[in-house]
């Protein structure tokens, strides 16, 4: 094939660009061998303009050479090959050691269109590109491969583990015989290839029903079922992979390594990992993320406020502030009456000119007791006609919201918000992502939080150390409700309470290797599959599995007595027996004083 054959303006490369990438903007690459080539074919284009390169590490290591526009078309001029070969072979994002916070250049576009012309066949093979890193991950690959007369047109297929060569076309006496697209979509149909999807069992996302061995009949769940689905429409099998429960989804340790299910996807061993993945700017650059198709907030699960200890009963009616109140008031109300009998040395009863007796008369009248005498001068009588009015009131007030108090189990207050979170001193634990989460907030409170956070938590465990009253725990409400419905609601009492305050609303979604091919291709099929509703069902199924599953154990615990006892028992009136046992030990101490001080 003549250089003119190649690049005039009714060659393949011209022809190719002009139907097929019209609008994009054309990047050349060319080695010593096609320098002249290059001047040529960027010649025919003139019009809508090109870029040149002479092809070199330098070049391609060069930030601007990527530069993106909304389409962008690579068309590379190969005689040896051998720095595209080198190029291509190397994932960018993992070429340089790692370091926090440091985000490596990308030297590759994977949404961009990749023309290459081997122009020497006898020293480059389309096979010997094909199975390249970056070319693997790339949807828009042509190959033109020169024979004698003709040039053959060739792709690669990706619907395979290792990529094969696709014929497309080829160009003979300036035209193409079969008139191909040749920018056809690569993932319409997966022809039954397997895709390795990463899980665990985490519920309600992911759910296990096995068979007395323990292998795994069936998988329930909504995120199993969305890949299922996905399987069904694009027409690929699953090989389920199973990462272990310890690490879930994975911590990233400090030479920027994962484990868990972000180390599948991270390192590229399986194609999706799937198991209610938040969207979370933390992973945003580690892996790639398909559309949500869930929605959760995080929210911490408390255990349910405990019934008061009955000591205090008698002391419930009123407010700390008002039991001080009434407490000044005697304090100030018997020297009063006092001191009235005292200075007006009125006629009457001589008692009240004793000191303790006035506290005593005002005692009585609080308590509804009134002794018999009466003050006899006209101002102690307003006086003390005034203190009775209070009394009622006080009194009356004070029986009737005792009775309240004494008829209803007290409970201590539940715990809801932040504040009273961080104040109940339980043990706060979850999740090493939910950790990293608090630690980026800028409310001193929620990093306050972030601080107190135990991440080596037992997710089996957990739920009876909530249930004991020594722990709160974060994870998405979803997994929360459905352990307390299943597990911990005994009757109707629950015995663990979600915190009606929650934290951080999360969208839940695939995650895929970063740059993966089948990103866009499948999330398509999934907002399509999101659309049609089905998650609620699903949703709905695995919430009666589960309660199925657990409904012998609840039964076994909730013949515990749940006695709703309307008689006072002792406990309800325990305090009112301290305080005559007070009252009997300070009697006790005043007359031994008594007896001795006679002596
Ligand atoms: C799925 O792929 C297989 C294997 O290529 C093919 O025989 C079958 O027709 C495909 N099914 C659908 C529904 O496209
Ligand atoms: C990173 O650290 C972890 C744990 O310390 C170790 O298991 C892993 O092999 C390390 N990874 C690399 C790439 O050094």
């Amino acid at each position: 094939m003549s250089l003119t054959g190649w690049v005039s303006e009714k060659g393949p490369l011209s022809a190719i660009i002009e139907e097929n990438l019209y609008l994009c903007t054309v990047t050349i690459f060319y080695e010593a061998d096609t320098t002249e080539m290059a001047l040529r074919l960027s010649g025919t284009l003139r019009e809508r303009g090109s870029k040149l390169y002479r092809l070199s590490s330098g070049v391609l290591e060069q930030m601007s050479t990527w530069r993106r526009s909304p389409c962008d078309a690579y068309v590379f001029l190969l005689a040896k090959g051998e720095i595209l070969i080198k190029h291509a072979s190397v994932n960018y994002l993992r070429a340089t050691p790692y370091r926090q916070g440091y985000k490596p250049p990308l030297f590759w576009n994977y949404d961009a269109y990749y023309i290459i012309a081997l122009i020497d066949p006898s020293s480059l093979n389309p096979r010997d590109l094909i199975g390249l890193y970056n070319f693997r991950k790339t949807q828009n690959f042509l190959v033109l491969q020169p024979m004698k007369s003709h040039i053959l047109i060739w792709t690669h297929s990706l619907i395979s583990k290792i990529p094969v060569l696709e014929f497309l076309d080829s160009w003979v006496n300036g035209s193409f015989l079969n008139r191909n697209r040749l920018f056809a979509k690569k993932f319409e149909d997966f022809q039954r290839m397997p895709l390795r999807v990463a899980t665990f069992e985490f519920a309600p996302s992911v759910v296990y029903a096995r068979d007395e061995s323990g292998r795994i009949v069936t998988r329930l769940g909504v995120d199993m079922e969305i890949i299922q689905g996905l399987a069904v429409i694009k027409n690929f099998t699953v090989e389920f992979v199973e990462v272990s429960y310890e690490e879930k989804w994975g911590t990233k340790y400090p030479n920027g390594s994962w484990d868990g299910l972000m180390r599948e996807v991270y390192d590229e061993i399986s194609d999706i990992g799937v198991c209610n993945v938040f969207i979370d700017d933390f992973r945003w650059t580690e892996t790639d993320y398909s559309y949500p198709y869930n929605f959760m907030p995080g929210c911490f699960v408390t255990p349910t406020p405990k019934p008061l200890s009955n000591w205090q009963s008698p002391l419930l009616p009123f407010s700390w502030n008002t039991w001080v109140s009434i407490g000044i008031s005697l304090l100030v109300g018997g020297p009063i009456l006092y001191f009235m009998s005292v200075l007006y040395k009125a006629p009457g009863p001589r008692e009240f000119r004793s000191l303790s007796y006035s506290y005593l008369y005002f005692m009585a009248a609080l308590t509804t007791r009134p002794l018999d005498a009466v003050p006899v001068s006209l101002p102690t009588r307003i006086y003390m006609g005034f203190f009775w009015i209070y009394c009622l009131i006080i009194t009356t007030g004070y029986s009737a919201n005792l009775i309240a108090f004494l008829s209803v189990t007290q409970k201590a207050p539940p715990i809801d918000t932040l504040d009273q979170l961080i104040k109940s001193g339980l043990k706060l634990g979850g999740h090493s992502f939910w950790k990293t989460q608090f630690e980026i907030s800028t409310d001193p409170r929620i990093l306050k939080l972030a601080s107190l956070l135990d991440t080596n938590v037992d997710y089996l465990g957990v739920f009876k150390a909530v249930e004991a009253g020594k722990f709160a725990f974060v994870e998405n409400k979803q997994y929360l409700e459905l352990n307390r419905d299943a597990r911990f609601t005994y009757g109707d009492r629950p015995t663990i309470r979600i915190a009606r305050e929650c934290y951080l609303s999360y969208n839940v979604a695939l995650i895929l290797p970063r740059n993966s091919p089948l990103t866009d291709n499948l999330t398509n099929a999934l907002l399509r599959i999101f659309e049609s509703g089905m998650m609620t069902k699903w949703q709905a199924e695995v919430t009666k599995h589960f309660r199925e599953k657990y409904a012998a154990e609840r039964s076994k615990v909730s013949t515990e007595a749940t006695d709703i006892n309307q008689a006072l028992n002792l406990g309800h009136v325990q305090g009112v027996f301290y305080i005559m046992g007070l009252g009997y030990v300070v009697a006790t101490v005043l007359f031994v004083y008594e007896r001795l001080s006679k002596k």
